[in-house]
């Protein structure tokens, strides 16, 4: 009797103890705990079953309920991409047997006409042991839905499966976007195709296209032709490329808004056309970075003419609701020395010029609506005046985004999102739309924010180098816009991220790639290995460092090792963990500590092997102190390790050899900076016994560019 009672309570007990287990594995899909997929962005809602479905050439897909051929192409890519993942050779046949298909995509009608912030992208997902069914109630809750599924792929010591799992997943914000300059270097045709497919790889949704600078007109226009023959230097897309990238963004539903800056960033339209201009001309393409006096004369009625004539076209030719006229970084110079202008301002009341820009904003936003369009521009338009339904950009950050919402207009965030900072994934991932004063929002307002974009500035980048510096880093701030607000393990992120970089290159992205090719280039004819062990622990320099070195235009080559090297030292990160674990592992330090030693000898004696190669090579003779720098680092951090292993306390005198090392010059040459100096600074520390002098934040301040997650 004792007995069976005791075993109804062991069963009641391990029943609650089940119901609770599922309980914390159905939140884990969306916590900040690691999870057990390799999926990024992370699912709304994720639970895992028993059992797995394999994936092997039987694999066969039925598209059912509502039909059109953008349906049937994403299901010929997603065969053609498993096929790439698995190695294994597949067959394109839609069955018309649902019984006989192993994927069954289920769509429940059309979506819409043209895709809009309103556009339902929700999908689930369920996979058994013989079957999977992913349903969505439109095609672009189809696409979403297909990138999720190819990520579940999964092998393991029998095979390519995927595991049974119920997903259930909609964004948290509608606009997802990534912001690409073609201006200040030229990008063709297949530099936006193929980062066109990673943005679907991560649901992004929106490409905003900046297609109009100082350096660059870009798009072929046919009312006023002069504007991408003499603002181009012949590089521009014609409009039949346009149509052709416009109907691929829209296979993978992904939105395209243009944006032309005006009335500053305006120097390549007015080479063909000085007569929009505040100062006479003439004018020629600008060669140099950074914000220039040309600007449009707001207050000449033939401004407004021209661009009517101009906008009409170009609204034509692009169907998203929206249109960027940029807007930002006018500084006024041109206007104050026009005495018409100065009059202009004075007769009509005019402060300022913020005032004489807001005006030009409102002249436009109706020449816009007019042809059936709503205004995105950045930071700088926002004014009461205008209507409503205009999107404020925010460059300047949360703060700026929550007074835009407070006041009743819509906001998208790119502060805290510049990939041309050359920060790293885990700093992008931490900056969330809703922080700071947007999060003390209501509900209504918050609803204003409709999400953000990452922006991919073109100063420091060519076809060659774009993808490394787009990817994989967009995709930890595609995650921030997808997924519920507290999925935010930094460490389960950089996992999963791994997994989304090497996938982006199945997807033809070329940011690895390009890596040792371009290592390659740097070396001449010697082998790339050891610039590589250089290579892999130095980033560029941060934020906008670069033009303060040297002096840099349009001609300027992008070839040197700053070009090469990714913009996040994976190895370095590892490197700081391994520290952190063995430093934690008081008092013997044993964790990581014969790896760590390994390294720290390869860094060491990488130098003698690699100095005859920099010497002989005109592109690497920069980096010679860097890498002795980086000898003498390593040979001090193997220093610290015998300190710490002896117990002995090092003295004063070493640390006051070493201390110069540590803090490096601000603005090296180079442009480089090497990434794992913090953890061998903190194992001198360690070995000094200090407490600890600098916390991490200093380091940063510092310009290390370091954060530890
Ligand atoms: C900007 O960064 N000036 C938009």
């Amino acid at each position: 009797m004792v007995k069976a009672f005791n075993f109804f309570r062991l069963i009641l007990v391990l029943s609650i103890g089940l119901f609770f287990l599922s309980i914390i594995m159905a939140v884990q899909g969306s916590s900040t705990e690691v999870s057990r997929h390799n999926l990024m962005p992370v699912p709304a809602k994720i639970s895992f079953e028993q059992g797995k479905l394999p994936v092997n050439s039987e694999f066969r897909i039925v598209l059912t309920g509502y039909q059109e051929p953008r349906l049937k192409r994403a299901a010929r890519r997603l065969i053609q991409r498993l096929s790439i993942q698995t190695g294994i050779y597949l067959l394109y046949e839609v069955e018309k047997d649902a019984s006989k298909a192993i994927l069954e995509i289920n769509c429940q009608g059309p979506g819409e006409k043209i895709q809009s912030i309103k556009e339902d992208e929700s999908y689930t997902i369920e996979v058994n042991s013989s079957r999977a069914y992913l349903s969505a109630t439109t095609p672009v809750g189809v696409l979403r839905g297909i990138e999720t599924f190819l990520q579940l792929v999964t092998l393991d010591s029998e095979g390519f499966h995927i595991p049974a799992v119920k997903i259930q997943d909609k964004p948290r914000f509608p606009w997802r976007g990534l912001l690409i300059d073609v201006c200040r270097h030229w990008m063709p045709a297949e530099v936006i195709k193929r980062n066109l497919d990673g943005m679907a790889m991560c649901k992004l949704n929106v490409l905003h296209w900046h297609l109009s600078e100082d350096q660059g007109f870009r798009v072929e226009c046919k009312s006023f032709p002069k504007l991408h023959e003499m603002g181009s230097d012949g590089n521009y897309f014609t409009q039949h490329q346009v149509r052709e990238i416009l109907d691929y963004a829209r296979d993978l539903g992904i939105r395209v808004v243009p944006e032309f800056d005006m009335p500053g960033h305006t120097t390549s339209w007015l080479v063909g056309y000085p007569e929009l201009a505040s100062a006479p001309g003439p004018y020629q393409i600008q060669r140099f970075w950074g914000v220039f006096d040309p600007c449009m004369d707001p207050t000449r009625e033939k401004v407004y003419t021209f661009l009517d004539t101009f906008l009409e076209e170009i609204a034509r030719l692009f169907p998203d609701d929206y249109f960027h006229i940029g807007g930002d970084e006018v500084n006024g110079k041109h206007w104050n020395k026009n005495p018409d202008i100065v009059a202009f301002k004075r007769e009509h009341g005019m402060e300022d010029d913020h005032d004489l820009q807001a005006y030009f904003n409102k002249r436009i936003q109706a020449i816009l609506s007019n042809h059936g369009k709503k205004m995105v521009g950045w930071d700088e338009i926002f004014h009461p005046d205008l209507p409503k339904d205009i999107v404020v950009q925010s460059w300047r950050g949360q703060d700026s985004l929550a007074k835009v919402a407070a006041e009743g207009y819509s906001g998208i965030l790119s502060h805290g999102y510049y990939l041309d900072h050359i920060l790293s994934a885990s700093r992008h991932y931490q900056v969330d739309p809703l922080d700071r004063d947007a999060a003390k929002l209501n509900a209504e307002q918050k609803a204003r924010i409709l999400g953000g974009e990452a922006c991919m500035w073109a100063e420091f980048v060519t076809p060659e180098t774009i993808d490394s510096r787009i990817w994989p880093r967009a995709v930890a701030f595609a995650e921030r816009m997808w997924s519920p607000q507290n999925v935010k393990c930094i460490k389960d992120m950089y996992r999963r991220l791994e997994k989304a970089d090497r996938n982006l290159e199945w997807l033809g992205i070329t940011h690895r790639s390009n890596y040792p090719k371009m290592l390659e280039r740097l070396v001449g004819n010697h082998p790339i290995d050891s610039l590589k062990v250089l290579a892999d622990i130095v980033e560029p320099v941060k934020f906008y460092t670069r033009p303060h070195t040297h002096e840099y235009t349009q001609m300027t080559p992008l070839n040197r090792l700053v070009d090469a090297v990714r913009p996040e030292s994976n190895k370095a990160r590892q490197f700081r963990n391994m520290v952190d674990e063995m430093l934690a592992d008081t008092p013997n330090y044993m964790t990581n500590k014969e790896i760590i030693r390994e390294w720290l000898t390869e860094w060491r004696g990488n130098n003698s092997i690699l100095r005859p190669i920099l010497e002989e090579s005109f592109l690497l003779n920069e980096v010679i102190p860097l890498s002795e720098d980086v000898a003498a680092l390593a040979e001090a951090g193997l220093q610290a390790l015998d300190y710490l292993g002896s117990n002995q306390r090092p003295p004063q005198s070493w640390l006051n050899g070493i201390s110069s090392l540590l803090d490096r010059p601000e603005k090296p040459e180079y442009e480089l900076e090497i990434m794992i100096i913090p953890a061998i600074r903190k194992l001198i520390e360690a070995a000094l016994s200090l407490l600890v002098s600098h916390n991490f934040e200093d380091s940063d301040a510092h310009g290390w560019g370091v954060e530890y997650p």
